[in-house]
């Protein structure tokens, strides 16, 4: 049995084949609509969520299975105590899969010892969060037509941004690529991620606070929120909040061809004059991740 934790989890090979799986579906839906007929996929999040939970379910309800959860800790039995592990075990009986979402760094990995289905990571507190990564990588290679050869730029709250730790996982697997990490310095990218990930794999980076300095560079732009339930005083948050808001002037010198991704929600770190811009794909996004999550449904029930 296999679970998703880490997207290292998955070789590049198996992800090559999710996004070609992924862009199948795209193409012709009718073949895909009763491939989970009489299975069920659970969705536990502890944690808010609007695009992760729902495109979940959608995903499962267009392959033709069905789906059941909860979308606050405070309505499941957590409230009375219950250990995640007891949870996974007994939400195992009632379900073939599991999407789980948790405020604690290395939840679902504990709830993947315990079950008896495949657990999905939905994002784990401010550590990791793959089926985004999957769905920005599907995203990447429509929109780009490859995953390699790309000078990347992440903006914004790189040091509790989940999505930014798992992407630079994926994208170090491949060929030349570069990274330019924007932030302020309070928010800069944890060590780990710079000393396991791009030192150990000899990718080239730059850190700035600048996000003009190296537009003119970028082939992608990942903007993301400050993630503000990471904060421990309020006071930091609403000083660092407001640091980058990406706006058309700001883009003015950017390629024509950049791509201008965000995993959402935004707050105000893009402008909704630039949603009107070719360049933004953030909404694309959010629909590519529908598909990307069938096609990961359909893989771990094995079903061909
Ligand atoms: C992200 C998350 O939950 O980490 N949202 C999402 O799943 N699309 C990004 C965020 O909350 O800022």
């Amino acid at each position: 049995m296999r679970h998703l934790i880490d997207i290292k989890d998955l070789s590049l090979e198996e992800i090559q084949e999710l996004i070609k799986t992924a862009k199948d579906i795209i193409a012709n839906p009718n073949k895909y609509c009763e491939k989970c007929k009489y299975k069920k996929l659970a969705t536990l999040f502890f944690e808010p969520s609007t695009r992760t939970r729902l495109s979940f379910e959608a995903a499962m309800m267009e392959l033709g299975g069905n789906v059941l959860g909860f979308s606050e800790a405070n309505s499941s039995s957590t409230a009375k105590g219950e250990s995640v592990s007891d949870t996974i075990r007994v939400v195992g009986c009632y379900s073939d899969i599991i999407a789980m979402r948790h405020p604690k760094e290395g939840a679902p990995l504990v709830a993947s010892l315990k079950s008896t289905v495949p657990i999905i990571n939905a994002g784990d507190g401010g550590h990791n969060h793959p089926t985004q990564t999957l769905t920005d990588l599907l995203t990447i290679s429509i929109e780009k037509q490859r995953l390699d050869n790309l000078t990347i730029g992440l903006c914004g709250d790189l040091k509790f941004g989940r999505t930014v730790h798992s992407l630079i996982t994926a994208m170090s697997r491949y060929k030349n690529i570069k990274f330019v990490l924007i932030s302020p310095d309070e928010l800069k990218i944890p060590e780990y991620v710079k000393e396991e990930i791009l030192e150990k794999n000899n990718i080239e980076y730059v850190e700035t606070t600048d996000i003009e300095e190296h537009i003119s560079e970028l082939d992608i732009l990942y903007m993301t929120r400050v993630q503000k339930e990471r904060f421990f005083n309020e006071e930091d948050y609403l000083r660092l909040k407001d640091y980058y808001i990406l706006n058309k002037e700001k883009i003015k010198n950017a390629k024509k061809d950049l791509c201008i991704m965000h995993p959402l929600p935004r707050v105000n770190e893009i402008s909704t004059e630039v949603d009107d811009d070719p360049r933004a794909c953030y909404f694309k996004q959010a629909r590519y991740g529908k598909y990307i999550r069938m096609a990961l449904i359909l893989k771990l029930l094995e079903i061909k």
